[in-house]
């Protein structure tokens, strides 16, 4: 046995070994698929051909093999919590797998995994188990035949194990897979059968390998199956599992897949590994840095919702864990380097986008460590609580998830440590109703795959024309009706579909009998759908069955021409103003205005924000020829073109060149639609720069029309401006600012006379007073709007001298109001404004405080102020101890 294969030969000699049987080598999709809303993440092997399996197979690929990066964090496969617990689950990890796509079927398909196994890897048979549907007398056949085995460990299982599904509706089938044995074969005949200790009981003896999945239905959205046109082969095999076994190890964590992560780990924090219970925090963490920098790599960031959100989680996760290494500061980004040193042969976009993922990391991490405090301090609230013995409730836990991103395994840590327990019941429903609410969200995106109610005419796949024509003659391939909105795929069409940013377009569908406007055009897999509705005629089997012409609202594409082309010179100009750390994180192009994420650390100064729109209008003066070149993907990176990371390119890619041959200015992997010479754009004029999240910037832009009534809105504004102020336009702002003083200012001497009009008018009010002990009281009962008593107030504390104590109540509009105000020398007995005013409310259910000088109370019982008042004579009084 080939004990001293390397995880990377293992790579290599699973791809050698289907390239002879003639497989096409696919690299693996970005794990965060972006185009397929069903999907949070990428979950297997198969994801990427998932329209070809669907029946949508416009290359007419026969066999493909690779292996694919997958994580299983949420929907129908999801191993999050377990990991790190066992030694073989992974949220990250690498699924090798071969195809068939309506070609070879399951005699092939178990001879050579069978042949793989046993004759290149030489993995003794003793320790190989085959599974099989249960009912699937050929497969149990097809393995007698192949492999010899005896008959009881050739074993059948029912659905929940071997009939395997993508998530809720997609291609799916009956599986049969292979297990292997870690354990002591003199125990193997008495526990191989024990449904939790033996093969598919989930232990680490019996380990799954391999799955074979004869994909032969689809499950549609009302739960039934519908068989496919053909039947498929899906292969997975787990390399990391693969890799411990060929390595001679039993836990996936000391291959050198992972050994060393978490050499790097220990050496960091000064913990040494241990593979028992306290190397938790070590294999958590080798784990997650994986799931984390991948899907950072292929285009996901932290949020709060959606992907964001698990991607948030998981980083928490491992965060957490890494306090418990004693780090209090950012820790998880320092090990970036050496996955990108692991994996970066196999993957390079992890060592291209290391920085980049570092810091959003980092950063993330930064502002965790934060919450993270808060939620220790919330969980000691929380079981200060309790005694020992007690549970921790189940929305506690799950706040303490969900707020402050403490995973439940990691509050039942700390809880043990204080004899508490948790209430998993209680924690597991709140996370149950907080997947519905996620996968309620996800289902709001348009499935548009599946076999379910197409009318179909033809096998053809669509041919797009849209680049040199926004009209043609052409006939339906299918389509179906859902709530009135008709999806519709073309045989020629040019109707750009939404892709790489750009939005999809709009035009019309016209026959003899049919008017059909399209409002968008969308793209599922490697299908263009145009999305529209009947606005004459009755759309059913026969009219959509006849020529159409279609036609392309091509104003309405000029405008995204001019924004796309734009976008290009914005990334090369802010390339050269900010630096070529600058790599687009997403872009938005529509008719209207462009957006452009990328990634850079700092808010853009003014200064730099003018430069780059200056150097974009330069370029447009220059007028600089537009030029398309289609190559292989390869050679256009090789020439330098700008690519976006995490984009699934085809074979064949097109380069869009703006600038002389040889000396572009810019030049861009990018399949959408161009002006032909950059002076078409007209101008662009930036709107906004902001920050989106940690890194990552935003910028908005208009160009053409757009630019130009953006600029006509603010000349308007300030002709009006001009005109009102009546000066001249470089007036205009020190004419507002002179205003605004003067007004600053007459509010002032507003003020001032109004206090002098309650000054005069509380001197009258003021006026006698009776004599308690020294102190000169006035009690005064008055009914005045709100506003006028108010200003009166002011008035009496104005007036008011030191030796004299002033309660001035006022009744308006069914409530009333008592006021009290204190002068200095009385204020020095010892008698208080909010004292006074507090005790004389009771007496009217009224409530009220302020400061020693000056207080307030306000009641709904207005007819009891007069009462109220009459006994602030016996309140002084009392007060001065007579
Ligand atoms: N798609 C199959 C799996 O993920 C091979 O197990």
């Amino acid at each position: 046995m080939s004990e001293k294969m390397t995880s990377a030969q293992v790579r290599e000699s699973f791809i050698k070994f289907f390239e002879s049987k003639g497989h096409l080598f696919v690299r693996s999709s970005p794990v965060v698929p972006h185009d397929d809303p069903t999907l949070m993440f990428t979950n297997a092997g198969m994801n990427q051909f998932k329209a070809i399996f669907l029946g949508d197979n416009p290359k007419g690929w026969k066999r493909a093999c690779n292996s694919q990066k997958c994580l299983r964090v949420s929907g129908k496969h999801n191993d999050l919590d377990v990991v790190g617990r066992d030694n073989y689950h992974h949220t990250f990890f690498e699924m090798l797998g071969n195809w068939s796509f309506g070609d070879y079927y399951k005699k092939e398909a178990i001879s050579w995994a069978w042949e793989l196994l046993t004759e290149v890897w030489k993995l003794p048979k003793e320790r190989l188990f085959a599974t099989v549907y249960q009912d699937d007398d050929e497969a149990w056949q097809i393995w007698k035949d192949v492999s010899g085995l005896p008959d009881d460990r050739i074993m059948r299982f029912d659905a929940h194990s071997n009939f395997w599904e993508m998530g809720d509706t997609g291609p799916c089938g009956p599986c049969s897979e292979i297990h292997y044995d870690r354990g002591d074969l003199a125990t193997q005949a008495e526990t191989f059968k024990d449904p939790i200790k033996g093969v598919n009981g989930e232990n680490d003896r019996y380990i799954e390998i391999w799955n074979n999945v004869f994909m032969q239905y689809e499950r549609v959205s009302d739960g039934s199956l519908i068989p496919l046109k053909a039947k498929n082969v899906d292969i997975g095999m787990g390399f990391e599992r693969i890799c411990a076994i060929l390595q001679g190890k039993t836990s996936n964590y000391d291959t050198d897949v992972f050994t060393p992560i978490i050499a790097k780990i220990a050496e960091l924090s000064g913990v040494p590994y241990n593979d028992g219970e306290a190397g938790t925090p070590h294999r958590v963490i080798a784990d997650h840095i994986r799931a984390i920098s991948f899907a950072i790599a292929d285009g996901a960031l932290p949020s709060n919702e959606g992907r964001g959100y698990v991607l948030r989680r998981i980083l928490r996760r491992a965060s957490r864990f890494a306090r418990l290494l004693g780090q209090k500061k950012p820790f998880i980004c320092q090990l970036v380097q050496v996955l990108a040193d692991t994996m970066g042969d196999a993957f390079p976009e992890i060592r291209e986008r290391k920085e980049f993922v570092a810091s959003v990391i980092k950063s993330e991490e930064e502002s965790f460590i934060r919450t993270l405090d808060a939620g220790l301090e919330r969980f000691a609230a929380i079981s200060a609580e309790l005694k020992k013995g007690d549970k921790i409730p189940g929305d506690k836990v799950f706040l303490l998830y969900d707020t402050y991103g403490f995973p439940p395994d990691l509050t039942g840590i700390l809880a043990e440590e204080k004899g508490l327990l948790i209430d998993e019941e209680g924690y597991e429903k709140c996370m149950n109703e907080q997947k519905e609410r996620a996968r309620a969200n996800m289902k709001q995106g348009i499935n548009t795959m599946g076999t379910e109610g197409w009318t179909q005419y033809s096998e053809a796949s669509t041919n797009f024309v849209g680049y040199e024509l926004s009209a043609c003659e052409t006939k339906v391939v299918r389509w179906r009706e859902d709530k009135g909105v008709l999806s519709i795929v073309l045989e020629t069409s040019p109707f750009y579909a939404e892709m790489g940013g750009q939005v999809g377009d709009k035009g019309t569908l016209v026959s003899a009998d049919l008017e059909i406007q399209v409002f968008d055009t969308v793209k599922v897999n490697d299908t263009a759908l145009c999305r529209g509705k009947v606005v004459k005629g009755e759309a059913n089997e026969k009219t959509m069955g006849a020529v159409f012409m279609a036609t392309v609202d091509n104003d309405r594409r000029a405008d995204i021409r001019k924004n796309h082309s734009a976008t290009h010179l914005l990334q090369a100009a802010l390339r050269e103003v900010l630096g070529t750390h600058v790599q687009q994180q997403g872009s938005f192009v529509s008719n209207e205005l462009l957006r452009f994420d990328f990634s850079h650390f700092n808010a853009m100064t003014a200064e730099e924000i003018q430069k780059v729109e200056d150097i974009v209008n330069a370029k447009i003066m220059e007028c600089l020829p537009v030029h398309t070149d289609v190559m292989d993907v390869d050679e256009a990176k090789a020439s330098g073109a700008m690519a976006l990371f995490g984009e699934k390119y085809g074979d064949k890619v097109r380069v869009v060149k703006m600038g002389d041959a040889g000396v572009e200015f810019s030049r861009e992997l990018c399949g959408g639609l161009h002006v032909q010479n950059t002076g078409n754009i007209g101008m662009v004029k930036i709107v906004s720069e902001s920050s989106v999240s940690a890194g990552v910037r935003r910028i908005e832009a208009v160009s053409g029309r757009g630019a130009l009534s953006l600029l006509r809105a603010g000349t308007q504004i300030l002709n009006a401006l001009r005109e009102q102020l009546r000066c001249k336009d470089a007036e205009v702002l020190d004419r507002i600012q002179q205003t605004f003083a003067k007004t600053q200012n007459l509010e002032k001497s507003l003020q001032f006379v109004k206090l002098e009009l309650a000054t005069l008018a509380a001197a009258e009010l003021l006026n006698g007073g009776i004599n308690v002990m020294g102190v000169n009281l006035f009690v005064r009962e008055l009914s005045l709007p709100d506003e006028k008593y108010k200003n009166l107030l002011d008035g009496v504390q104005n007036k008011l001298d030191v030796d004299s104590v002033a309660v001035i109540a006022n009744k308006d509009n069914g409530s009333g109001s008592i006021a009290v105000m204190v002068g200095k020398n009385v204020q020095a007995k010892g008698i208080k404004a909010g004292d006074i005013v507090r005790d004389l409310a009771k007496a009217c259910n009224g409530k009220g405080g302020g400061r020693p000088d000056r207080a307030q109370a306000g009641t709904r019982e207005p007819e009891k102020i007069a009462e109220a008042i009459a006994n602030a004579n016996n309140w002084i009084r009392a007060k001065l101890g007579a």
